[in-house]
C-alpha cells in the first residue's frame, strides 16, 4: 500500500514535468532556507532547545532511507567537523532491526521529505519507547515523524511531487549544514565562526542558477552517452561518493539504466571487470585530495573501453572535463555536483519517452516496512 502526494498542490506552470520544475527551483530554496534560518547579522537561527539536547549527546545518529539517507552522509560530514559529535548515518529500514551498539546518550535525526516513511517511523518508535532526543527534518509540517519526535526542523522546500526527489535533497543538506554551524558555535568550535554559511549558500544558489540555465549542454550529453546504454557507473571518493550514490540513484530511478555510485579505489578489486566498451563512467571531483586519483580511476576505466564524462569543480577543471561546476566550500560541493546528475538522469528519462514524474514501480511515499 504506497500513498502519493496530491499533485494538485502545485503548480507545474510552463513545464512539462514537476522533477525538472523541483530542480530548477533549488537556488530560490536555497534562499528560502537562508531567510528562514539566519538572522540580519548572518547568524544562524536554531531553536535553542534543539542546541542544548544536542550539546549532551555523545553520539548522533543520522537515520533516513533512500534520497534522505544520501543526503545524511553528506550532512554527517559537516557535523562532525564544525560540532565535534561521532556521527553515523544510517538506512532506516536496516537500524529497524540490526543496529550497532549505541552510545550512552545517543540523539537521533530523523531525514525525511514526507515525513511519513514507515521505515523511518519504526525506527522513532523504538526510540521514544526508549526516551530518547530526536530530530525530524522534513519538509512536511505536521507529519508522522515531526509530530512524534522531540523537535522539528523544516526544510522550506515547497511541496515535492516528482517521485524522484531532488529539491528536498539539496534543502536537506543545506538545513544540516546551518545545524552543525549553529551547534558548532553553541560549542564554541572556532572553525563553526569561520563556516560563512550564509554567504556561502548564496554562492551556492548562484551556482544552481549557473548549472540549470545550461540544461542544453546537460540534455546533449545525456543523448549522446546516456540515452542507449543499460548500465553506468557514478564514480568519486569522500564527499564525491556520497553524491555519485545519489546521482547513481536518480539515473536508475527515473530512466531505468542500471546504475552504481561507487568508491572510486574500489573499482580495481572487482567492479572494473563490467567495463565494457561504451560503458559510461562518470566522474564527480570536486576535492583537491582526491581530484588526482578519481582521476586516475577514471583514466583505468578509459583504458578498458568506458566513455568517462566529468563533473568537475572549476578550480579543478582540465580541457577534457565534460561539465564543470562553479566553487564552493569543500563540505557544501555535493549541492551543485547532485544538479548535472539530476538533470542527465531527467534527459535521460525524458528521452526515453518515459513518464519522468511517475515512474514505474515506485511511490513518493512508501508507508509500508
Ligand atoms: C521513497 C521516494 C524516495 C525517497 C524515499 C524516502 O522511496 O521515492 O524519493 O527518498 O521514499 O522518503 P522520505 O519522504 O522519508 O524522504
Amino acid at each position: 500500500f504506497v500513498v502519493d502526494m496530491d499533485a494538485d498542490a502545485a503548480d507545474k506552470g510552463a513545464y512539462p514535468y514537476y522533477m525538472l520544475k523541483e530542480i530548477d527551483e533549488q537556488p530560490a530554496v536555497m534562499r528560502r532556507i537562508v531567510g528562514q534560518y539566519f538572522d540580519q547579522a548572518g547568524n544562524p537561527q536554531v531553536d535553542e532547545a534543539i542546541l542544548d539536547a544536542l550539546a549532551k549527546a555523545d553520539h548522533l545518529y543520522i537515520i533516513g532511507a533512500g534520497t534522505s539517507y544520501h543526503a545524511g552522509l553528506v550532512g554527517a560530514r559537516m557535523i562532525e567537523k564544525y560540532a565535534h559529535i561521532p556521527t553515523t548515518v544510517h538506512i532506516s529500514s536496516e537500524f529497524a532491526y540490526d543496529h550497532p551498539m549505541l552510545s550512552e546518550h545517543p540523539f537521533f535525526l530523523f531525514l525525511s521529505q514526507s515525513g511519513e516513511t514507515a521505515d523511518s517511523r519504526q525506527v522513532l518508535v523504538e526510540v521514544n519507547e526508549n526516551h530518547w532526543p530526536s530530530l525530524t527534518m522534513t519538509n512536511v509540517d505536521k507529519s508522522t515523524l515531526s509530530r512524534e519526535a522531540t523537535y522539528t526542523m523544516l526544510l522550506h522546500a515547497g511541496p515535492e511531487i516528482a517521485v524522484a526527489s531532488t529539491k528536498a535533497y539539496t534543502a536537506q543538506i543545506a538545513v544540516e549544514a546551518v545545524l552543525a554551524k549553529a551547534l558548532g558555535q553553541f560549542l564554541k568550535h572556532p572553525e563553526a565562526d569561520e563556516f560563512d554559511l550564509r554567504s556561502q549558500l548564496g554562492m551556492v544558489a548562484n551556482g544552481m542558477q549557473a548549472i540549470t540555465d545550461s540544461k542544453d549542454d546537460i540534455e546533449e550529453i545525456a543523448s549522446r552517452f546516456l540515452s542507449k546504454t543499460r548500465n553506468a557507473f557514478y564514480i568519486g571518493r569522500a564527499i564525491d561518493w556520497s553524491v555519485s550514490i545519489e546521482a547513481a540513484l536518480k539515473l536508475k530511478e527515473i530512466s531505468y539504466v542500471q546504475a552504481e555510485g561507487f568508491a572510486s579505489g574500489e573499482l580495481k578489486h572487482g567492479t572494473i571487470a563490467l567495463i565494457e566498451d561504451g560503458t559510461p563512467v562518470i566522474g564527480i571531483i570536486t576535492q583537491d585530495k582526491t581530484a588526482g586519483l578519481t582521476r586516475s580511476n577514471l583514466e583505468e576505466t578509459v583504458a578498458r573501453g568506458a566513455n568517462a564524462i566529468t563533473i568537475v569543480s572549476r578550480h579543478l577543471a582540465q580541457e577534457t572535463d565534460t561539465i564543470i561546476i562553479p566553487d564552493v566550500d569543500d563540505n557544501l560541493t555535493p549541492l551543485l555536483s547532485v544538479v548535472p546528475a539530476q538533470l542527465l538522469a531527467y534527459y535521460t528519462s525524458l528521452g526515453k519517452g518515459y513518464d519522468v514524474d511517475k515512474p514505474r514501480n515506485l511511490a513518493k511515499s512508501v508507508t509500508v516496512m
